[in-house]
C-alpha cells in the first residue's frame, strides 16, 4: 500500500504559491491510516519508548495511536493557554509572526525516553520548539517522527544530533 496515493496536493492553500500536502485522504481511509500507524510503530519497537509527545492539533491524530501502539503515555505540547496546570512555555518563529507551545512541567520525567511526533516537518521550527520544552523538563529525545517530510525545507538541518525519521519524503 502506497501512502503517498491517499496525500493529496493543494494548490496555493493557504497562500497563493504554497503546494499544500493534505493528509486528510490517509486518515479517512481506515486501511490507509491503520497502515501509517503499525509502520511508524514498528520502527521504534524495542527502542524503550517510555512517552510519546504529540504536538497540537496534527500532532495529536498521530501521536495518540503510536503511544497506543507501543504501550506507553501520551503528553501533549498545547499552543499557547490552553494546558490548565503549571507549563514550560516555548516561543518559535513563523513565517509570519512567532507562536507559543506549551507542556506541563510534570508531564515528562527527567531522564525519561521521549518521542516526539508530528504530522509533518517543514521548516523544523514547531518541532524544534516541543524539543527544547521535553529538554527543559529533562526528558531525553529518544526519536522525532513524521508522517511527511519536506525535505526541500531542510527542517532536518534544525534537528541535527537528533534521530528523525518520516514514512513519506517529498
Ligand atoms: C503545521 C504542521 C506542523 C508544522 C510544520 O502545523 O502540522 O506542526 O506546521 O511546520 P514547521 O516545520 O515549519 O514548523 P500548524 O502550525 O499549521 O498547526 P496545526 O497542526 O494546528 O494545523
Ligand atoms: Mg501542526
Amino acid at each position: 500500500m502506497r501512502l503517498e496515493d491517499r496525500i493529496r496536493d493543494i494548490q496555493d492553500f493557504p497562500q497563493k504559491g504554497v503546494l499544500f500536502k493534505d493528509i486528510t485522504p490517509l486518515l479517512q481511509d481506515g486501511a490507509t491510516f491503520r497502515a501509517a500507524m503499525e509502520r511508524m510503530a514498528a520502527h521504534y519497537t524495542g527502542s524503550g519508548i517510555q512517552t510519546v509527545v504529540g504536538v497540537e492539533s496534527r500532532g495529536f491524530i498521530f501521536g495518540a495511536p503510536l503511544a497506543y501502539l507501543l504501550n506507553c503515555g501520551f503528553v501533549p505540547v498545547r499552543k499557547f493557554g490552553k494546558l490548565p496546570a503549571p507549563t514550560e512555555s516555548v516561543e518559535y518563529a513563523l513565517e509570519y509572526g512567532t507562536n507559543v507551545v506549551e507542556i506541563h512541567k510534570d508531564a515528562v520525567k527527567p531522564g525519561e525516553r521521549v518521542l516526539i511526533v508530528d504530522d509533518l516537518l517543514a521548516t523544523g521550527g514547531t518541532v524544534s520548539a516541543s524539543i527544547e520544552l521535553v529538554e527543559r523538563l529533562g526528558g531525553h529525545i529518544a526519536g522525532v517522527a513524521f508522517l511527511v517530510e519536506l525535505t526541500f525545507l531542510k527542517g532536518r538541518e534544525k534537528l541535527k544530533g537528533h534521530d528523525v525519521f518520516a514514512l513519506i519524503k517529498y
